[in-house]
């Protein structure tokens, strides 16, 4: 089975893209045929700095290998130093219907955010997302809740091809995980956590450990004591359950029970103790891997290189059925 997914080289990477994107990606790589990309060309079409894209793009090979990304069992590649992506993506672009790129909750939001930069790359997006995956005939793709319609959309398109040119893509599946797949704000728990955003409600794999003791005891909590999981009435605390779930590998209702009588302050010191620990091992590997630049460019050159290679053998096929 063909796994495809990607990052957007924008910053430093939070816990809610590792929970929701990268602890999948570690897993599927031991039994499945794993591509996993630093999409950069996504990067560019809200504000961002281009003195710093490349060092961001670096900066996220290094996460993947520190978070345990093996190049030995799948390409790691930088969506740039292939063509193809924004080849196909225009040729997809003459089967895409304008409302349904228009329709887009991320493209809504992300115009009303900033007003001042609404860019067509935004609203091609999709269909740029779309090319990433059909080029490798991905069966599956790991991603949070809030790209599952981004996935539709490519579903959508390859369907659409497929009628009109003869089959040639694969229709791929999103693969959601459960608990992970939506970390929301520590500061704003109705909003999803973003590294775009606010900084203190998002915590990042490689903040110090006070930055992350900080961050959680200042986390927005619900009114009442109680620490209990309840998505309606308990957001904050909810969330912070959530997290600590994952981190620990305990169920809600184990930890519900372990801190039966005690309050959010304490919840809070073990919440942000267990982070600290877990997240150690990945720091000290970054920090190695930093040093190591030569070691990082040639993965990503390996990985380059076998992209472009299923992707040109790809393009190919497709060019002739449409005539080109
Ligand atoms: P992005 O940072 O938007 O490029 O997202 C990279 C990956 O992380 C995608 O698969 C997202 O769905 C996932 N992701 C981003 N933010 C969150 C979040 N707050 N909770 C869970 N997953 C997320
Ligand atoms: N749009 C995704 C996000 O913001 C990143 C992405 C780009 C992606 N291309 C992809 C994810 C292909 C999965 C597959 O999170």
């Amino acid at each position: 089975m063909r796994v495809f997914s990607g990052i957007r080289p924008t910053g430093q990477i939070h816990i809610g893209n590792y929970l929701g994107a990268i602890t999948q990606w570690i897993s599927l790589q031991e039994k499945e045929d794993c591509i996993f990309s630093i999409v950069d060309w996504h990067a560019i079409v809200t504000p961002y700095d281009e003195k710093k894209l490349q060092e961001n793009i670096f900066d996220l090979a290094t996460t993947y290998l520190a978070c345990g990304l093996n190049p030995e069992k799948c390409i790691l590649f930088v969506q740039s130093q292939v063509k193809e992506h924004v080849e196909l993506a225009w040729l997809l672009g003459s089967i895409t219907p304008l409302g349904e790129l228009k329709r887009m909750t991320q493209f809504k939001d992300k115009s009303e955010k900033h007003p001042e930069y609404v860019n067509t790359g935004l609203l091609n997006y999709p269909i740029l997302m779309a090319a990433d995956i059909l080029l490798y005939d991905a069966n599956q793709v790991p991603i949070g809740q809030d790209q599952k319609q981004h996935l539709e959309i490519t579903r959508n398109i390859a369907e659409r091809f497929n009628k009109k040119y003869g089959k040639t893509f694969v229709i791929p599946e999103p693969m959601i995980m459960k608990e992970g797949a939506k970390i929301m704000s520590l500061q704003n728990p109705e909003k999803k956590m973003s590294k775009t955003d606010d900084t203190k409600g998002c915590i990042g794999l490689f903040d110090k450990p006070e930055e992350i003791k900080e961050k959680i005891m200042a986390a927005t909590t619900d009114s009442g004591k109680e620490i209990k999981y309840d998505v309606i009435n308990k957001k904050g605390i909810s969330n912070l359950l959530n997290i600590y779930s994952i981190f620990s590998h305990k169920t809600i209702k184990e930890i519900e029970k372990e801190f039966e009588g005690k309050g959010y302050g304490d919840f809070k010191k073990a919440l942000a103790e267990l982070l600290i620990e877990k997240l150690k091992d990945i720091r000290k590997k970054k920090s190695e891997l930093i040093k190591n630049k030569e070691y990082v460019y040639s993965v990503l050159e390996k990985g380059n290189k076998g992209a472009r290679k299923i992707a040109s053998a790809k393009m190919e096929k497709v060019k002739k059925l449409m005539g080109l």
